[in-house]
């Protein structure tokens, strides 16, 4: 393999001889074509004086043409031949000897361009305008811009971007303003003044629309869809306020939400100014809106201060987790319920281990990523085994209000930064330095949390008084025989919390399956079958399917064709294909729907259904 950047093995690039300090946008959308044209200004700062080549990561890109822009010269430039996964290194040979100036990419994108997706009208809400829609995170930027494509370089950017006129354009910026163009298309004007790496560029384009729902928030989505997304977003700004109160003043400006068509591959995606969510976070009661304070909190830890490469990606994902359950907590006024998570965290964390097997390198919290596809090694790991390395070093070192200090410490120390787990560490050895601080910290197997595969070496206490409820029922069900059914009524859950309901049906998969009679009385009594929060639906499939009740398979089939949200496609899919009257039929659904998802989903499913591309 060419040699890839010293400090990021996912990237090409040469940041340590020249770095790019500022970005410029000017692309044409084109629904016809599926392709971004135009061109990319990258402003370079000479780290090294004698550097002679600026190297930029790309995918799939045709370029035309690269010019200095101050002498209008033309740069010679080489694309090396495409490597699987990290593309084509770009090499530009630099003839400006001066420190700061200012080159011009031409360029188009493949219609296979990674990063965006590019809907037909019937596959959108309203079905008539196209729709098109990025995902940069993790490495995918070099597929829409040639860039530096590392998290450790940080830049601002601009935007001047041409669609047609019947499309709404935005992108993870502010809006500056949109003007008609000769031929009938706008051109929109975008702004984002805060350094941000490149996984952070975001845009859409469709026919969306937008409701107010705070002072600085804005949700946005397909006019079929607004009033349901603002009832369901509504705390967005009490959740922006217990992060300032956490971390300090949202840099960002305005914090708006986007609700994007069921394709989207992920619950939430933190666009700064703009987060992506997946529609299946309506679900009309507002229990799911949990992922927004996730994406809420990514506004300091991964957004202000980001992992500075996808080995730390735990810094980015696991504070988060850590930040995001502290916010839905005060808004819940409940220490137990923040408590109650972690230890739902623990499971979850348990379970995939399970899942990719306790010797998985993935399993690492600090993963070797030479030659790794990140969406490969993408895993609930870095979530949970980093939240509960952080719950766990905030019980040794004093509780909640020790702890809070030191975060808004790190975050004031690192922020507009890229930091590494090294450096996360030493900071913390600096911050906690007492003899009694230090005493403690001594005893950390840091070794083992952060290095080794498998389930963590310590296990935190966590207050498992909601926890229990869950299990106490569950053991009630695991207990009674089928003709002993009639004593569970509607009142067994109705003081429960819809992740206490969770809970209850996730807990099943440490047992031997439940009898058919069971889960068909327990569907009718707790009204399971009409359900409409996605998390408890997922988890009540999967507890249908694990005990072989057919009538299931056909709503399994319709749930993982109706969204394509990753978290719950391939766990579905893959219990799918684990039962043989389901296999069949779970390899034809995806043959049948393949066309309308995510490149990313059907890579993935294509390696758990066992289907050649
Ligand atoms: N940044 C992630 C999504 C992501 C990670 C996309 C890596 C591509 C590569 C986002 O913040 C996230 O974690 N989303 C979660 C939300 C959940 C943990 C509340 C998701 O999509 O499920
Ligand atoms: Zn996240």
């Amino acid at each position: 393999m060419p040699a890839l950047s010293q400090t990021d093995p996912s990237s090409f690039s040469n940041p340590e001889d020249v770095l790019v300090e500022h970005i410029h946008l000017d692309l044409t959308v084109c629904f016809t074509k599926h392709t971004l044209s135009g061109s990319v200004q990258l402003k370079l700062k000479r780290v090294k004086p004698e550097a002679e080549f600026v190297v930029l990561d790309t995918r799939g890109i045709t370029v035309t043409s690269v010019v200095d822009l101050e002498s209008a010269e033309k740069l010679q430039y080489t694309l090396a031949e495409k490597v699987a996964v990290f593309g084509s290194k770009l090499t530009i040979r630099l003839t400006n000897r001066k420190t700061e100036h200012t080159i011009e990419i031409t360029y188009e994108t493949s219609p296979e361009c990674s990063a965006l997706q590019w809907l037909r009208p019937e596959q959108t809400a309203g079905k008539r305008q196209p729709y098109l829609f990025s995902q940069c995170e993790a490495i995918h930027c070099r597929s829409m811009i040639p860039c530096q494509d590392t998290p450790s370089v940080k830049a601002p950017y601009t935007a001047k971007i041409k669609a047609p006129s019947v499309v709404k354009v935005l992108m993870s910026a502010l809006l500056e303003g949109s003007e008609k163009t000769e031929d009938g298309q706008m051109v929109h004007s975008f702004r984002q003044n805060q350094p941000m790496p490149s996984y952070l560029i975001a845009i859409v384009a469709g026919d969306i629309v937008s409701k107010e729902i705070g002072p600085r928030s804005k949700v946005w989505t397909e006019p079929e869809l607004i009033e349901a997304a603002a009832y369901e977003f509504a705390e967005t700004e009490s959740m922006l306020q217990a992060g300032e109160g956490l971390l300090g003043p949202y840099v960002w400006g305005h914090y708006d939400l986007l609700v994007l068509p069921p394709s989207f591959p992920y619950g939430g995606m933190e666009n700064p100014c703009l987060t992506f969510v997946t529609p299946t976070l309506l679900a009309g009661d507002r229990s799911l809106a949990d992922v927004v304070a996730h994406e809420i909190a990514h506004s300091w830890t991964g957004n202000l201060v980001t992992n500075a490469s996808w080995s730390d990606f735990w810094l980015n994902e696991g504070f988060t987790v850590f930040v995001e359950r502290k916010i839905v907590s005060r808004l819940k006024d409940s220490e137990v319920y923040r408590q109650f998570l972690a230890s739902r965290g623990w499971r979850i964390l348990t379970e995939t281990i399970k899942q990719l097997g306790a010797e998985n390198k993935f399993t690492c919290l600090v993963p070797d990523m030479l030659g790794v596809d990140p969406d490969e090694s993408f895993s609930s790991v870095p979530y949970e085994k980093g939240q509960a390395f952080l719950f766990y070093l905030e019980q040794l070192l004093g509780g909640p209000e020790v702890f809070e200090k030191y975060l808004r410490a790190y975050i004031d120390k690192f922020k507009g930064k890229s930091v590494t787990t090294a450096d996360w560490k030493a900071f913390l050895l600096e911050y906690f330095n007492t003899e009694e601080d230090a005493g403690k910290l001594a005893t950390v197997d840091w070794q083992g949390w952060m290095y080794e595969p498998g389930m963590p070496p310590q296990k935190p206490v966590y207050d498992t008084s909601l926890a229990e409820n869950c299990e106490e029922l569950r053991n009630r069900w695991l207990g009674l025989s089928d003709d002993q059914l009639t004593q569970f009524t509607l009142s067994d859950i109705e003081d429960f919390q819809p992740m206490q309901i969770e809970q209850f049906l996730s807990g099943f998969a440490d047992h031997d399956p439940i009898s058919c009679a069971k889960v068909k009385h327990m569907g009718e009594v707790y009204k399971l079958n009409t359900v409409t929060n996605a998390e408890i639906k997922f988890r009540w499939l999967q507890l249908c399917i694990q005990a072989q009740h057919e009538p299931i398979i056909d709503e399994a089939l319709q749930f993982v064709s109706d969204q394509g949200r990753m978290k719950f496609v391939q766990p579905v899919y893959r219990d799918l294909y684990k039962w043989s009257a389901s296999r069949q039929r779970a390899k034809d659904n995806f043959l049948a729907h393949r066309n309308e998802m995510h490149n990313i989903t059907v890579a993935k499913l294509e390696k758990i259904l066992d289907v050649k591309k």
